[in-house]
This record gives C-alpha cells, structure tokens and sequence, in this order.
C-alpha cells in the first residue's frame, strides 16, 4: 500500500508560508507532527479573520480531530509551551492530551539555554548568527554533550528533575560567569516552575515513535510539519548561519522515530520572492525600494523576534538544490500577491562566481556569488479574488510556468492571501488540495 502520509517543508530561509498548507492537509490527517527546531519557529495561520501564531505547537492544533506531536527531534521549551496553551485556550481552543502528545525524549530547554544564546551573540558582535535567541543551539549543543542534557522525560520525577536543574545549573552559572560575566540564574526558582510545568504537561509525554509507528503500520495519515527552512539546515544549509537540526524531509525519521518510508508526498513551500532573517550569505537581498516594496506588503517581520526580514529576488539555483534534497514531489508556491504593482520581476536561475557560471549548486560558495536573472514583465492588477489559474494576469502566469520550468516541479497549489481560502489549485496531485479547484 502506499504511503498516504505528506511531509511539509521550507524551500528557502524559513517564513515560506508553511501553515496553511499544513493546516489544510492537517485537516485529512490524523497526527501532524513537528520532527525539529523548537520555538524558534514562527507558524501563522489566518482562519476567519482570527490570525493564530504558532510556534511550538504544531498547526493542527486548530482541528478538532488531529492528534499533534512533538517529536523526538524538536528542543521542547516547557514555559512558552504552556503561555501558548493558555492562548489558545482563552480563544476556546482545547488542549490536553487528547490532542497534544510530547516525545519523552525531547529535550527540554532550559534558561541557562537562552542565557548562553543571548550572551553569545553579544559577544559575537557582528560575527553573530543572529539567532532567535530561543537557546536552540545552546539546548542542541547540550543534547550532543549528553552529560548535562535534561528530556522531557525527566519533567516526570520532580525529586530526580530538581537535583539534575540543581548540578547542571550550577555548572552553567560558573560557566556563564566564566564566559560572559553574567549573574547567577535562580536554581531554585528554575526547579520549582519545572516541577510546577511536569505536573501540567505530564499527562502528555509519550513514547510518541512508538505511536506513530504504530499508526503509520496501520495506515492512519501523518503529516509532518517542517520547521524554518531547508537553507537553514544544520548540514545542508549556509553553515554556520544556520540553525541547529535537521529541517528538510530526511530529518523526519530521526526527529520522529518513523521509518524513512513513513516520509510519503513531501511539498516544498516555496514564497514567489525570497526573506531571510538573521545573517548570513543572501545573493538575491535587495537592500533597496524593492527590498522595502516588499516587505511591506509581505508584511515580512518575524513572526518570533519581530524583526524586519530580508528580503529579495526570487532564487531557484537554491530552490532546486533544496527540493532535490527532499526529493519534493510538488511545490507550494505562496505569496505570489506581493509582488504586484511591480513593473518588473526577476528570478534568479544561476550564479557566478569570479566571472564563470556555477554548474553544481553549493551553499559554501553564497557569499561569493552573483546572481544570473531571468527577467520577466510584472503585473498590476491585485489577485487576492483570483481562485482559478485562469483568473490570474497573464504576466503572473508567465511567472508561474517560468517557476515550474526552472524547477523541473510541478507548483501544486498557489497562494494568493493569508486567508484559508486564498489558494489557487493548479498542478498537485494531492486531492485535499485539488478539492479548491
Ligand atoms: P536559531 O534557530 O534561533 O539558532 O537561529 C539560527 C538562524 O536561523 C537565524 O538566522 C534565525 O533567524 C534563523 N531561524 C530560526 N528559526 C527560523 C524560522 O522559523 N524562520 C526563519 N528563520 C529562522
């Protein structure tokens, strides 16, 4: 039988618009499921007006009848965890255990995390990462050192987890001090809030890759909901300005504990322009009116930090590296909205470096390369009412078909407003997607 299950990811830098998507095909699956990064992830989703900010708990939390799991791979950040229950909450979401599951063997951050995150980007000065400052890295770090890691697991022994926030934290305040000359974090007061947090989460820690395995087995759908994007990926991505997992489709095995069949159709989201938040290589940024056109009708600030994004051209020599990474089946092709009332759009197809044309895309050669453009005419006319291909200008699907050309990939769906139903079905072969022909 084939695999019924989708995996949901970034082509780009992160903020590709992943949510909707993932929030439409949550709606036929009966676990989504986040396999990496933690809070450092930004989800937005628009239903009837109401605008939902996600960032650890995965996007099917807003249908009634999915199970959402956070995985093995994801770094679980207990207190902001809970602040987003209480809002989704006090805005009559349910949340429990019915509906939310959390990998026993997540790794928890901690504050000495984000202590270590902030003080180190200071330090950095303007070789800084420009992390989200959520303690990824430093929790990830802690996870590869093992000796001073803490897993959610351990939120179910208050006595074991107060001695281990006591030893570890202890280490991390001298080494804090040591480093950055940093005050003391309040062992006690870190170990009471996570005692108080396991009681509330605990019901919800399960051998959750025993679930899905289980699941999959059975053939009941999973859908697994990427996080950032796949030119941040830990290996794959532009090193070391990336984050600190492995966020394409060949993370979802190790951050879920499923077999790597279990990965099924894999849809790349792809944004019709390219953002990029924190530093790091970015050949296509345009650091100029168009840059600003951009992001102001992208709206393109971060849906974590809040900062303004980067913004740019349209790069499909990274986009095909990155889907043939993943092996992408079909892309999501979102916010073509944004670039209209621009006379001219360009994509880039190619790069040079020192005058010669690339050949093989590789993400160490970026702050080197420029960008070869094709460019195309633009459009004027807005297309948050076209529903239809046909409905859309002629430039825009010139834009599309160019897209789909230089990719070798079908564009399934296109997005053309933050609202659920400002999609257009083109290409994909996914029929809860095809449903909005
Ligand atoms: P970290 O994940 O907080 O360590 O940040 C590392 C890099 O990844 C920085 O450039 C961040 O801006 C970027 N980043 C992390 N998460 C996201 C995301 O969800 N969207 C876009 N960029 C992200």
């Amino acid at each position: 039988m084939a695999c019924a299950n989708f995996t949901v990811i970034g082509l780009q830098w992160g903020d590709e618009g992943k949510g909707k998507v993932v929030d439409r095909l949550a709606e036929a699956s009966r676990y989504v499921v986040r396999y990496c990064g933690g809070a450092n992830a930004g989800h937005t989703i628009v239903v009837g007006g109401q605008r939902f900010a996600l960032h650890l708990i995965p996007c099917g939390i807003l249908r009634p009848s999915t199970v959402n799991v956070i995985g093995n791979g994801v770094v679980f950040d207990p207190p902001v965890a809970m602040e987003e229950i209480t809002r989704l909450r006090a805005r009559g979401v349910s949340v429990g255990p019915e509906n939310l599951l959390i990998s026993r063997t997540a790794h928890l951050v901690m504050p000495w995390h984000k202590a270590e995150d902030a003080a180190s980007e200071q330090a950095l000065g303007d070789a800084k990462i420009g992390t989200t400052a959520r303690g990824i890295g430093p929790c990830y770090a802690d996870k590869a050192r093992r000796s001073t890691a803490i897993r959610a697991e351990d939120l179910l022994d208050a006595a074991a987890l107060t001695e281990k926030i006591r030893t570890i934290g202890q280490r991390k305040n001298t080494l804090l001090a040591a480093l950055y000359g940093a005050e003391p974090l309040n062992l006690n007061a870190i170990a009471e809030q996570y005692a108080t947090l396991g009681r509330e989460f605990a019901p919800m820690i399960a051998d959750t890759g025993g679930l899905l395995r289980k699941a999959n087995a059975a053939g009941k759908r999973i859908l697994f909901e990427g996080g950032q994007g796949s030119m941040l990926d830990i290996d794959h991505g532009t090193y070391p300005f990336v984050t600190s997992s492995s966020v394409t489709a060949c993370g979802v095995p190790a951050g879920a504990g499923v077999p790597p069949s279990a990965v099924g159709r894999v849809v790349g989201l792809v944004k019709a322009y390219t953002t990029r938040v924190g530093s790091g290589p970015f050949p296509t940024e345009q650091d100029n009116e168009t840059g600003n056109y951009i992001r102001q009708r992208g709206r393109e600030y971060g849906t974590t930090t809040g900062r303004p994004r980067r913004c740019g051209w349209l790069d499909l020599f990274a986009v095909r590296y990155t889907a043939d990474l993943s092996d992408v089946a079909e892309v999501a092709l979102a916010l073509l909205d944004v670039l209209g009332g621009l006379k001219e759009v360009r994509i880039c197809t190619g790069y040079r470096v020192a005058g010669r044309c690339v050949e093989a895309f590789d993400p160490t050669l970026l702050g080197v390369a420029e960008p070869v453009y094709e460019t195309l005419a633009g459009w004027e006319a807005e297309l948050g009412q076209c529903r239809t291909f046909a409905d859309l200008p002629d430039a825009a699907r010139r834009y599309v078909d160019r897209v789909e050309a230089i990719l070798g990939r079908p564009v399934g769906v296109i997005g053309v407003g933050p609202e659920r139903e400002q999609m257009i079905a083109h290409h994909t072969e996914v029929p809860e997607l095809a449903e909005l022909r």
